[in-house]
């Protein structure tokens, strides 16, 4: 594999294959942190060894405790190391923040290592979790870099949270904890006897129902389950009383402000070096916590265990890969969106700037797309959770909790549509119309429907949510959560899903023509035809689509509005969706480049609103240029780049596509602040005093996209009910590129060539050295679909 640009900047650069990002400094300027999770147990861990464990729902069933404070970003579960001298210092940076002689942190796919000098004790701390195991596995390995005997006492140390245990109730949730120290198990227990959950017998009345545990592979020499000894009463992290005396006060039991800490002892001989590993998790039962620990305190299993990661991870990233003359598109598109997308969005569901847990309808929905070239069957199993929490009216819970199934139920208006137009995207990959015969519940009616009627429902409820002129309403939001007050009344109506229902009309039609439903294909077409001609008839604001009416009929995103000029989701989609023809739509692109394009991507709106407006919504309370308030919003600003692409416009999908790279961003670290290896939710517009910083990273539904745009707009390499579409739009500088993917279990190995140096448009398209006749168009090249398991060479040709 060749090297990449490894973009290095004072805070760090990709290592040469770009899988692992490596941090030289603890002093980024906002925590740059790895999102680690198997889809059950995770954990979040920053470059200065920060960070919380969770199980299953990062909220609701948080193991250790974490307050969100991007500043200090103290709460973590730290090691401490204390010399033969008296020194201190820990791991990581956090908590003692002594000066390391040299410091090092990677994040890797599945992992993070922290390494660091102190004292010339080298410690390297390697965290993962076992790709099926409810645990996390720490393994410090300690090297003495100097010439004497070291006498080293280690110590862990973190806070249990169990469950939902809000810092502000502190007091009132750790009476119910109990800890208890097991000689056998070389480490601690502990439980809860309430949780926040309502049950039959009623509110606070059941127990938290795992055991959580924290162990050593070596016989710990003490230990502590109170931070009051621990700490000292009015100690500091930084300076534990315990750690300065070299020994633990071995308090557990009920009664306790319950913390986990361990001990154990070693001397290092010169040159030596030593490797513990400790664990921590949350088990089902107690004896499976046992078996656990039983079995990490073997170096094999934890090795094993590592390896499983890799193998695991390579298995899913290596189904993918580009190879284009950008370093940073390839290592975004091979790695770091995918893995950002699985196990941050979709697995995690939580990060730093949103500790999340809940799964919001539309949004991991539109994540799971990205497993369609991957793993389609991924994206099938969360359309079926998802059809399973909605209603018989075909409306859908906004966003929902795993484990408790408590979700928010209201009229915003778009959520719903989702489902068909996800299940769109998975029939163009799969072309597994079965699919659409699974019969699943709803969630006030067990009997359930098949999932084509789940589909038919939520368009049918869509469509009888309309105002007398014919544009469907907005409620209380539409994509923009934001715009939360617009539609209250069930008035005012919304542009953007109006282009979006048309676009969910035309591609549900031919499902339904397949699955011969003839009369709703014919009704979807019809309504269709009259949606886009109310459109252009009603929603032109001249220059530009407006982006919604208010109860009161006023409107958004026109000229006639001061703050909230034009938005970009109005004009972006009505390329998307087709509603805008040829001339208009080159029109609407042109208006988002000149009013809506900064230096960081396309705004979300533009200007900014100053003075918050109840008769809109909550986005109109941002500060100005922050998130939806003017700011690129990163998911939004991927959509540019479709359309840009539907115009063949290669040099600005291009240009878009790499404002949105967070590489690019990254390369100005000061002013961005954010990791440069994953998306950010946003970056604030030209209106804020911070213009260009970064903000909101991992939790965001703009990785998923930004890798489709990549993949399928850019590259051109998309899926269709025919077959594989190859429609490069890309810079005409390229020479060529070349995608390695899975389709339809067949594997293809394409070459673009570009000897014209042009923007888009195949000439010739060659099969396996057979020129190939499926031809329809110079940007409707379809490649057919192949039995499962054989590979195929691809070669096309751009060509006037
Ligand atoms: C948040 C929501 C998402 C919404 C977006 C824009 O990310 O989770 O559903 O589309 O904001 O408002």
């Amino acid at each position: 594999m060749k090297s990449l640009n490894s973009f290095k900047t004072k805070y760090g650069h990709f290592s040469p294959d770009g899988k692992e990002y490596i941090i030289t400094t603890p002093r980024t300027p906002r925590p740059w942190i790895n999102v680690i999770s198997n889809g059950d147990y995770g954990i979040t861990v920053s470059q200065t060894g920060s960070g919380y464990s969770w199980r299953t729902h990062a909220q609701l069933n948080r193991l250790t405790r974490w307050e969100q404070d991007l500043i200090r970003d103290e709460w973590g579960k730290y090691i401490y190391l204390r010399d033969e001298k008296g020194n201190v210092w820990s791991a990581g940076w956090k908590p003692v923040c002594s000066e390391p002689d040299s410091y090092e942190c990677r994040h890797g796919i599945g992992y993070t290592t922290i390494r660091s000098t102190y004292f010339g004790i080298e410690t390297e701390l390697l965290i993962f979790v076992p790709i099926d195991k409810p645990l996390e596995l720490w393994s410090l390995t300690i090297r003495n870099r100097t010439r004497r005997t070291r006498t080293l006492d280690v110590f862990t140390y973190f806070e249990w949270g169990l469950g939902q245990a809000p810092d502000w109730h502190r007091e009132f949730h750790k009476s119910f904890i109990e800890t208890e120290y097991n000689a056998d198990a070389h480490g601690l227990f502990a439980t809860k006897r309430l949780w926040e959950m309502t049950t039959e017998r009623g509110h606070w009345n059941t127990n938290w129902p795992y055991v959580a545990f924290h162990s050593s592979s070596v016989r710990p020499s003490s230990y502590d389950g109170d931070k009051e000894t621990f700490l000292g009463m009015y100690g500091t992290h930084r300076n534990p009383v315990s750690v300065e005396k070299g020994k633990l006060k071995k308090r557990t039991g009920n009664w306790l402000d319950p913390i986990g800490s361990l001990h154990i002892r070693m001397s290092l001989p010169p040159g030596a070096e030593r490797t513990s590993c400790f664990t921590l998790g949350a088990a089902d039962t107690k004896s499976q916590a046992c078996d656990l620990i039983r079995k990490y305190r073997d170096k094999k299993e934890v090795n094993a265990a590592l390896e499983g990661v890799h193998y695991h991870w390579e298995n899913i990233l290596g189904t993918l890969e580009v190879d284009t003359p950008d370093d940073a598109m390839n290592i975004m598109e091979n790695t770091w969106l995918k893995y950002q997308a699985i196990s941050g969005r979709m697995w995690g569901r939580t990060a730093y700037y949103q500790t999340g847990g809940a799964y919001g309808f539309r949004d991991q929905l539109q994540d799971s797309q990205l497993w369609l070239p991957i793993d389609a069957e991924q994206t099938k199993q969360q359309i079926l959770l998802h059809a399973r929490h909605q209603f018989s009216d075909g409306t859908v819970y906004h966003w929902w909790h795993p484990i408790s199934e408590i979700g928010l139920h209201r009229e915003i208006s778009d959520t719903l549509l989702w489902l068909p137009f996800v299940v769109v995207s998975y029939l163009q990959e799969t072309d597994d119309f079965s699919a659409l015969r699974i019969h699943e519940p709803f969630v006030d009616d067990r009997s359930g429907a098949s999932l084509y009627d789940h589909c038919v429902r939520a368009i049918d409820k869509a469509l009888q949510r309309f105002s007398e002129r014919g544009l469907p309403l907005i409620g209380a939001g539409d994509w923009n959560d934001g715009l939360s007050a617009v539609g209250l009344e069930m008035k005012g109506e919304s542009v953007w899903l109006a282009h979006f229902l048309h676009r969910v009309l035309i591609d549900f039609a031919e499902v339904a023509e397949r699955s011969e439903d003839l009369e709703r294909a014919g009704l979807y077409r019809e309504r269709a035809a009259r949606l886009k001609d109310t459109i252009n008839a009603v929603a032109w604001d001249g220059e530009w689509y407006y982006r919604a009416t208010k109860d009161s009929g006023e409107k958004l995103g026109s000229k006639a509005n001061k703050e909230g000029r034009i938005y970009l989701n109005a004009q972006t989609w009505a390329v998307i969706a087709g509603v805008a023809e040829r001339g208009r739509a080159e029109e609407v692109m042109d208006v988002v480049e000149r009013q809506l394009e900064s230096k960081a991507g396309p705004l979300l709106l533009y200007p900014a609103y100053k003075t918050p407006d109840s008769s809109i919504g909550y986005l109109t309370r941002y500060s100005p240029g922050v998130r939806e308030n003017a700011g690129v919003y990163t998911h939004a600003a991927t959509w540019a780049v479709i359309a840009e692409a539907m115009l063949g416009r290669g040099k600005e999908a291009f240009r878009i596509y790499s404002k949105l790279n967070p590489i690019n961003r990254g390369k100005n670290p000061d002013e961005y602040s954010a990791e440069p290896y994953v998306t950010p939710g946003n970056i604030e517009g030209p209106e804020s005093p911070f213009y260009g910083r970064g903000g909101w990273t991992w939790y965001t539904g703009s990785a998923a996209w930004l890798f489709r745009v990549g993949l399928e707009w850019i590259l051109g390499i998309r899926a269709t009910t025919d077959g594989l579409i190859i429609d490069p739009c890309i810079p005409s500088a390229w020479k060529g590129y070349k995608v390695k993917r899975r389709f339809r279990g067949a594997f293809y190995n394409v070459h673009v060539k570009n000897p014209e140096h042009l923007q888009c448009g195949v000439k010739e398209l060659w099969v396996d050295g057979v020129q190939h006749c499926m031809t329809k168009g110079p940007r409707n090249k379809v490649v057919a679909p192949f039995e499962a398991g054989s590979t195929h060479e691809v070669v096309a040709v751009l060509g006037a």
